[in-house]
């Protein structure tokens, strides 16, 4: 695992962007993995302004998305494909027919799952993803637990990201208990994974990364098993 330690989040933040753009101009149809949660905010912003610069366009990019809540409609303000609109696909070239979320209004969620890995495939798989960290290790809503789903399924959020969450709800009541996630085979299908950690809330989790062991009780070690992942890290989460 390639490891980059910025002074600090906008730092990171650019360090994400440039990897994306760089992808970007090679491979202009190119599959991107997109992830939600207050990290890649600022890496959404660069890109934005990467795109109204001409230096970037998502023209002919494909993208899916990690999670969703469920059961959540995606008009919903805290649902991610509202996120998503609202901090990049609004600001950018992209044909939003292009861009895939998770449904999480999903009758037959398993189902769902299986239609969302195989359209991941036929769009010839995600050529980067992008990552952040739950504080307690979760990458997109896989939690830490004994045995891990390899596809997109629906789970059960534990208590701990309810509550970490809630910060973007009215109250812990309103944040919902299940997601739909792509699980640790889709990601780890893609070809390359940036993961973005900002803030001493991670640097726990940061700290088992680099520890190089690996247990689904901190799901984002499994990705030490990965060959092509790049950790951006500020110092706060490098340090602590
Ligand atoms: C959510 C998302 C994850 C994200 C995590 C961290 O639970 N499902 O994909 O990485 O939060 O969020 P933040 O970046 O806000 O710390």
């Amino acid at each position: 695992m390639k490891v980059i330690v910025c002074e600090n989040y906008d730092e990171m933040s650019k360090e994400g962007a440039k990897i994306i753009a760089s992808l970007l101009k090679n491979k202009p149809c190119c599959v991107l993995g997109l992830a939600t949660g207050s990290t890649p905010v600022g890496m959404y912003k660069e890109l934005a302004g990467m795109n109204r610069a001409g230096e970037i366009t998502f023209k002919d990019v494909t993208s899916f998305n990690l999670d969703e809540y469920y059961p959540l409609e995606p008009t919903h303000e805290q649902s991610y494909r509202y996120f998503m609109n609202v901090n990049l696909f609004d600001h950018v070239d992209i044909n939003k027919e292009h861009t895939h979320v998770p449904d999480g209004l999903a009758k037959d969620p398993t189902a769902m799952g299986e239609a969302y890995d195989a359209a991941i495939e036929a769009a010839g798989g995600i050529d980067l993803q992008v990552l952040g960290l739950g504080p307690n290790g979760h990458i997109a809503f896989n939690e830490p637990e004994e045995e891990l789903y390899a596809g997109t399924h629906l789970t059960s959020l534990t208590e701990s990201t309810i509550k970490a969450n809630s910060r973007f709800f009215a109250s812990v009541s309103d944040v919902p208990t299940k997601a739909v996630t792509m699980g640790i085979g889709s990601i780890m299908k893609a070809k390359k994974i940036i993961v973005l950690a900002s803030g001493k809330g991670k640097h726990a989790v940061v700290e088992k990364m680099l520890s190089g062991r690996i247990t689904t009780m901190c799901p984002g070690t499994l990705l030490l098993a990965h060959a092509d992942v790049t950790l951006i890290v500020d110092r706060d989460a490098y340090e602590g």
